[in-house]
């Protein structure tokens, strides 16, 4: 019996017919059909129709917060931190389970770690934080015993290094996420679930108890984020059942699409793109070439490039999902420290721009990005070009100009093609980017086909 009351048989009861329910729902829907035992003297599903529809109707709300917080912070740590050559070194050198598996001798992250990462997301403006439980290798930095003893209070570390993350998260005032990978390179029957159905229930009852564990035992969570669902269809690893004992053990819980359901928000990874219909859209990215700890890769973003995508996913309603890569003593390398508290710095003067903001249409600049809030336009500028900036095909009339950080009220010209801010400053006032408020007449839009069609040609 789990804390909640809830057996292991008593989740995974029904799971078969289940399935082949949920088509009824239709592929936006990530909650389960109804095909629990029907207490006596109710309609038949009644009471796991009232479930659907709380899920349902609870979306907006679970997902209120995730929708402020624009800006996260994803942590990839594992066994893989110990060798230094990226989160996939074992799969990619074919490293053998009894080579790898010693790693779990020597990784073994320092006391107060997670404060560390949660100080350093907290000063860079990000709301939450989100590591890697287990990644593809198999690895528990949970308690798994029981399940597993390969994880962390087994092995060198000795403790459960989930449970420090969660409460170092917590003690910064950010919400708290768990990253977990369904494919495993550990488990014996990681890859021949696939063919085996033996091993595939064998594999699924393992994956759904961990994932029970995850959220049982380290009190309020507030995202699941799945990864790589190799080898299994969303049909193979239960993943009705998987998500409606998620939200069982964590109602307020928000999950993302990876175990091949659409869960509450799409993930693009390493590009920003807005999905399509409105719905939750959260980029992840790192911020040099890989997500664990690669000693060599030097390919580091600037705080500016970090700072411009940041703005492109707000813009177009999205969030930011930005990695680190600790090592295996749970330090962060200098380099990210330095870039996130660049980026922190320049959130502590701009951040209002950024959290508090709607989708935004006005895109069009070389120079500059934009945000907005209700009538007012943020200009994002990070390539200064001194003495004035312009803005072409703005539809709503300006009334005021000011920095943002500052508050200092600017000089500016318009007419029906553009805006100019005048009277700048030779050199940028801020860095990465200066941000010009402008406050218009009207939500603020960008019509560049009025400009091309009606702009006076006089040429020859
Ligand atoms: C990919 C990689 C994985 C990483 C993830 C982050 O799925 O396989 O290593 O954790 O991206 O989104």
């Amino acid at each position: 019996m789990s804390e909640n009351g809830i057996t292991r048989r008593d989740l995974l009861k029904g799971a078969g017919a289940t399935l082949a329910g949920a088509a009824a729902l239709g592929p936006g829907s990530i909650l389960p059909p109804l095909t629990e035992p029907t207490p006596a003297g109710q309609q038949p599903g009644a009471a796991e129709q009232a479930e659907l529809a709380r899920e349902e109707a609870t979306r907006a709300q679970r997902m209120e917060w995730w929708r402020a917080a624009k800006f996260g912070m994803f942590i990839h740590m594992g066994l893989y931190s110990v060798l230094g050559r990226h989160e996939w070194v074992m799969e990619d050198e074919a490293i053998p389970v009894r080579e790898y598996a010693p790693l779990n001798n020597v990784y073994d992250p320092k006391p107060g770690f997670a404060r560390f990462w949660a100080r350093l997301a907290k000063q860079a403006g990000q709301r939450y934080m989100v590591w890697t439980t287990k990644h593809h290798e198999g690895f528990c930095n949970f308690d798994a015993t029981g399940l597993t003893d390969y994880c962390a209070p087994k092995h060198a570390p000795g403790r459960d290094l989930v449970r420090e993350y969660v409460e170092a998260a917590r003690a910064e005032g950010l919400r708290v996420g768990f990253y977990y990978s369904l494919m495993d390179w550990h488990h014996p029957d990681g890859a021949r679930c696939a063919t085996d159905e033996a091993a595939r229930k064998r594999f699924v009852e393992y994956t759904h108890g961990l994932i029970h564990r995850l959220m049982s035992n380290y009190g309020k969570i507030d995202v699941l984020w799945y990864d790589v669902a190799w080898p299994l269809t969303a049909e193979q690893w239960e993943s009705v059942e998987m998500n409606r004992m998620v939200f069982k053990l964590q109602p307020e819980i928000v999950v993302n699409n990876r175990n091949k359901l659409p869960g509450d928000f799409s993930t693009p990874e390493q590009h920003i793109q807005a999905s399509k219909g409105g719905q939750a859209w959260e980029t992840c990215m790192t911020m040099n070439d890989s997500w664990g700890y690669q000693r060599a890769d030097d390919n580091w973003k600037t705080a500016k490039t970090i700072v411009r995508n940041l703005i492109a996913c707000v813009r177009d309603g999205g969030n930011y999902l930005l990695n680190i890569g600790p090592r295996y003593d749970g330090t962060v390398p200098q380099k990210s420290v330095r870039i996130l508290s660049e980026v922190g710095r320049w959130m502590a003067r701009n951040g209002e721009t950024i959290y508090e903001s709607d989708p935004c249409q006005v895109t069009r600049s070389t120079y500059a990005s934009f945000t907005r809030k209700g009538n007012t336009l943020f200009m994002h500028v990070h390539f200064w070009p001194g003495e004035y900036v312009a803005i072409g095909g703005l539809t709503a009339k300006v009334k005021s100009a000011r920095f943002f950080a500052t508050g200092q009220e600017l000089k500016f010209e318009q007419n029906r093609f553009r805006a100019r801010i005048t009277g700048l400053p030779v050199g940028a006032p801020d860095h990465p980017a200066t941000t010009i408020a402008l406050e218009c007449d009207s939500v603020p839009t960008q019509d560049m086909d009025f400009v091309r069609n009606n702009m006076p040609r006089d040429g020859v």
